[in-house]
């Protein structure tokens, strides 16, 4: 039974059997300052410590490294199966594509997992990231720019879309509030499911002891965006797609405005391979940049963290001089929901990374400990390593400058800052305007809603060739 249903029994049979739980597992050092907290405290600490999988944290702390083995394997990689731009193939199959993905939106086949529980350190914002104003002219958030996407491609295909949002503890009641007062940016409240995922505690990466951020609460952290495949079954999401007759969902995270929601083209790739899951991939622009490598492994796709691809191998060339390991992650992915289901069946489809982190912390002697040296090991899922488990996984490749311009960092650092994101951005919007022959100086920023128009086509067939501006403009 969990702790939180004993806590109206009387204090001391709460105490007692916390006691035996954590000190089972070496940990009766989290209860250190139980004599002095008030109730409202205690219940805080129970309910935390009832959060936290003790014997799976036992696991993951005795190992020295990482639960997944197949940075080992890397030597054998492979370039990944793939859908290149440049391919006669492509070309020829992507009206065929675009049909069919089409087609699945307009059977209402298709919903959408967008992820927002990470805590946005980098960014360094007390909000949720999802709600950091980033459109370039209109100052949309984050959440407006790509909800609002969503439903657009939606109208075009007279398509109900539903969203499934992840938030975590950090970032759910600020989210929800903020969608509420927003009114969900037009989303009809039937077509959004919001679930919040679960948190695994930051334990010290010398002692092996789960940090205190405080006399009654633990260092706890969103356990990853892979957190998604457990949440998603056990808020009930998976079965609402299924009595929904959802067949695919199109994933993305938060951080990237440019994310090219429900795409016709890339779900139609994903139905004509008949793959269980697919990703965009965009062509790395050097051996070294700092993005996860698609690759394949003994005939199955997985994605390395930068760090897991030895450079000789990162560094190979092909005969005409381009990068053997071309594919970087977008982190945008298109999964059959049945696949979902069946590996959210399947216990420890997905494996747990370990890394170190900065954690302040309340020390042993109640003291607060604000380190400057990577102090902590956090333990979290990644959604992709659901790749290699998938049938006939393909990855389709997209212009970087068409797709992706996440935003990580805080502004003033050399990348990823939401200043990158929004030149990302106008510069997108600057292309489809020269397509349709507007006349718009590069310096003068345009954005354009979706509402508006989803891409230069549909653009065409709003301004009149000549159309200018020299002012901001939002076009929405
Ligand atoms: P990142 O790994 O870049 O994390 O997440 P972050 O929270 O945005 O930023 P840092 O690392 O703390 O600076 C990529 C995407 O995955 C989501 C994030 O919200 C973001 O959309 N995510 C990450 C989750 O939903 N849950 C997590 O536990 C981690």
């Amino acid at each position: 039974m969990p702790l939180s249903q004993v806590s109206s029994q009387p204090h001391l049979n709460v105490r007692h059997t916390l006691e035996m739980r954590v000190a089972h597992y070496g940990h009766s050092y989290l209860l250190r300052y139980w004599d002095e907290l008030n109730d409202i405290q205690r219940r805080r600490l129970v309910e935390q410590i009832d959060s936290i999988d003790f014997s799976l944290l036992a696991r993951l702390s005795a190992e020295t490294t990482t639960e997944r083995r197949v940075d080992a394997l890397a030597h054998r990689a492979e370039p990944p199966p793939a859908l290149r731009l440049v391919d006669f193939h492509r070309a020829a199959t992507a009206p065929a594509a675009r049909k069919a993905g089409e087609a699945a939106l307009r059977a209402g086949k298709v919903g959408m997992i967008l992820v927002a529980g990470g805590q946005g350190t980098r960014l360094g914002r007390e909000e949720p990231k999802g709600m950091l104003p980033l459109g370039p002219v209109s100052q949309r958030s984050l959440f407006q720019i790509l909800i609002e996407r969503m439903l657009a491609v939606g109208r075009r295909h007279q398509a109900r879309i539903p969203l499934y949002l992840m938030t975590s503890p950090s970032t759910h009641s600020a989210t929800e509030r903020f969608l509420n007062e927003h009114a969900r940016f037009g989303l009809p409240e039937d077509d959004l499911h919001i679930f919040c995922q679960g948190v695994t505690p930051a334990i010290c990466a010398t002692t092996g002891q789960i940090l205190m951020s405080d006399r009654d609460s633990v260092c706890l952290a969103p356990n990853g965006h892979g957190g998604m495949l457990e949440a998603l079954k056990s808020s009930g999401g998976l079965d609402d797609a299924c009595h929904r007759g959802l067949e695919q969902f199109f994933y993305c995270q938060v951080d990237n405005p440019l994310a090219p929601c429900c795409d016709p083209e890339l779900l139609g790739h994903h139905l004509m391979q008949r793959s269980e899951m697919t990703t965009l991939a965009v062509a790395k622009t050097g051996p070294l940049e700092r993005v996860g490598n698609i690759v394949s492994i003994d005939g199955r796709v997985y994605i390395l963290e930068y760090s897991e691809l030895p450079e000789d191998v990162g560094a190979q060339v092909n005969s005409n001089g381009s990068l053997k390991f071309w594919a970087g992650n977008t982190a945008i992915h298109v999964f059959d929901v049945a696949f979902l289901r069946r590996m959210a069946d399947t216990p420890g489809a997905l494996p747990y990374h370990r890394a170190k982190k900065v954690t302040a912390h309340l020390a042993a002697d109640g003291q607060w400990i604000t380190p400057t040296a990577l102090n902590a090991l956090k333990f979290e899922r990644f959604i992709f390593d659901l790749l290699p488990l998938a049938q006939n996984a393909i990855v389709v490749e997209a212009a970087k400058r068409e797709v992706f311009a996440p935003v990580k960092n805080a502004s003033g650092e050399a990348s990823d800052t939401p200043e990158c994101a929004q030149a990302a951005m106008l510069s997108l919007y600057q292309r489809w305007l020269k397509a349709v022959g507007a006349q718009v100086a590069d310096d003068v920023p345009v954005e354009i809603g979706p509402g508006f128009a989803l891409d230069a086509e549909e653009l065409a067939s709003k301004l009149i060739p000549g159309w200018t501006t020299a002012k901001p403009t939002y076009l929405s």
